[in-house]
């Protein structure tokens, strides 16, 4: 089969934020505790983190990582988790009907950070609280000193504020599994109120309102829609969440999913620019899409399972080859719509639906799905490109008729570099894919490497921690043009120079 698409620097869809290559890390399972925090730990550093974990995160590359939740936040007192260890009170995690000991909190997260060297993403609970704490927590964290809240940082050993800029206003306020659950109403109130609040304090906080929990939701829609009547004004992002799995064997479909991805991204810019039209408004409101990835949520027990444990063993899904194929979709959609989302956070960094995964006392290693991530967080940079491919169609059960091909490409106008990211869907015949290149005269081929695997489901794990990787593929530029093969079920990154 073939395929084509074109490279060129007049089809420009907007300039890709670097945030777009965040992650999330939740008081959840392990994804802090023996994740990235563990004293003890032959690897951990003065703090207690996990150097292996770190050095992990660090050539994964993300750029912003959102804390503390997730549904966690929703009952989370952030004043639990500050001051002199010993006297941090244990607490019941509603969430997860979980035992939540605050040995880590703001202050480790914030040095935690420093040392990945990324931008903070926190969230405030407005589940069971509300304004006056939202307000609390941002004069502790950012306010320079003299006050109750911001000398009490200083007086933790945190001289200077953090600056943290980007705040979630909740976590998932329309699902009725968040503790404190409302109305689109409610929350839209509540969420205008607080940010109002926030900004008096702080001016250059960046405010993200809570969208729909998935596109599956009753409300999805009508939830934007009455909440950013209510809060439009007052915030600079609205929040998407999506996770996608493999049901019932149905693999193609599985593959397909980017385009629900694609047109949950669509319907939630056209309810956005709805409310800006009724506002009369001339700000657009962009996306923060903190939380996505491939989960196979069907085999979590759900919260009533759980019993009261302290970091247990919650959703470490076991990443394959063809889930690797499918997180590289969701990048391709993300970099695609580089005009409107502007943050995105793969749900999680460590052991819970994670790139990471660790051991406690053990080792820490690379998921299959760390690996596309990766590619993009290093090298799409500069300016998003319009591909405009032409593709076989592949038939699924779930979606229809769908492009084999789906390709996103970045441009640096800087250093003249391009990136292609191209994904077969198909996954018994190889695709020839040509790329136009007339409009970068004197492109070179700098590398193409590739994920894929005569064993579709194979997985990397402790005992074999690098079964999965991707490899270097052969590729030719001649008169204008690229030629790759693109393997059945694969996931490519072409670099340009
Ligand atoms: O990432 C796991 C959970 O998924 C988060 O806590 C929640 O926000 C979402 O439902």
């Amino acid at each position: 089969h073939t395929a084509r698409l074109t490279l060129d620097p007049a089809f420009r869809i907007g300039s890709i934020d670097r945030r777009l290559f965040g992650s999330f890390v939740e008081h959840m399972g392990r994804c802090v505790y023996t994740g990235i925090f563990e004293p003890g730990h032959p690897r951990a550093d003065d703090l207690g983190f996990r150097q292996d974990v770190l050095e992990l995160a660090g050539e994964l590359g993300v750029t912003v990582v959102r804390y503390p939740g997730g549904n966690f936040v929703s009952n989370y007192r952030w004043e639990d988790g500050v001051g002199p260890r010993e006297s941090r009170p244990t607490r019941l995690d509603l969430a997860w009907r979980s035992i939540e000991s605050n040995q880590f909190g703001l202050g480790e997260y914030m040095a935690w950070i420093r040392r990945l060297g990324a931008e903070p993403m926190l969230a405030v609970n407005l589940g069971t609280r509300g304004l006056a704490e939202a307000v609390d927590l941002l004069e502790y964290c950012n306010f320079p000193g003299g006050t109750e809240m911001s000398d009490r940082r200083i007086k933790n050993g945190d001289p200077d504020p953090y600056g943290v800029k980007l705040w979630c206003l909740g976590n998932e306020m329309d699902g009725p599994w968040q503790i404190g659950h409302q109305t689109p109403m409610e929350y839209g109130r509540k969420a205008a109120e607080t940010a109002r609040a926030m900004r008096r304090l702080d001016p250059s906080v960046e405010l993200v309102a809570c969208g729909s929990s998935n596109r599956q939701m009753p409300t999805f829609g009508s939830w934007e829609a009455t909440v950013l009547e209510q809060c439009y004004d007052q915030v600079d992002y609205v929040s998407m969440h999506a996770y996608y799995q493999e049901r019932d064997g149905d693999a193609d479909s599985f593959l397909a999913s980017a385009v629900d991805m694609d047109a949950f991204i669509e319907d939630v810019i056209a309810t956005a620019d709805h409310v800006r039209a009724v506002n009369r408004s001339g700000k657009r409101l962009r996306i923060s899409f903190d939380e996505w990835n491939v989960w196979y949520a069907d085999r979590f027990p759900g919260e009533a399972g759980l019993d009261w444990a302290q970091a247990p063993r919650l959703i470490e899904d076991e990443y394959n080859v063809l889930d690797a194929v499918v997180v590289g979709t969701y990048l391709i959609s993300l970099i695609g719509h580089a005009d409107r989302v502007a943050i995105g956070c793969q749900a999680q960094l460590a052991n819970i639906i994670a790139p990471i995964r660790t051991e406690p006392g053990g080792p820490a290693w690379r998921q299959s799905i760390f690996h596309p991530f990766a590619a993009a967080a290093r090298l799409a940079r500069g300016d998003a490109l319009r591909v405009e491919p032409e593709s076989p169609l592949l038939e699924t059960a779930k979606y229809g008729p769908v492009p084999a091909l789906t390709a996103a490409a970045s441009l640096d106008a800087e250093t003249g570099g391009a990136a292609l990211f191209a994904v077969n869907r198909d996954r018994t015949t190889p695709l020839e894919l040509t790329v136009d290149l007339r409009a970068l005269p004197g492109a070179t081929l700098r590398s193409h490497v590739l994920l894929a695997d005569d064993d579709q489901r194979a997985t990397n794990n402790q005992h074999n921690p690098d079964r999965v990787v991707p490899r270097t593929a052969a590729g030719r530029v001649e008169d204008g043009r690229l030629t790759v093969t693109l393997p059945p079920a694969s996931w490519n990154v072409v670099e340009l120079s």
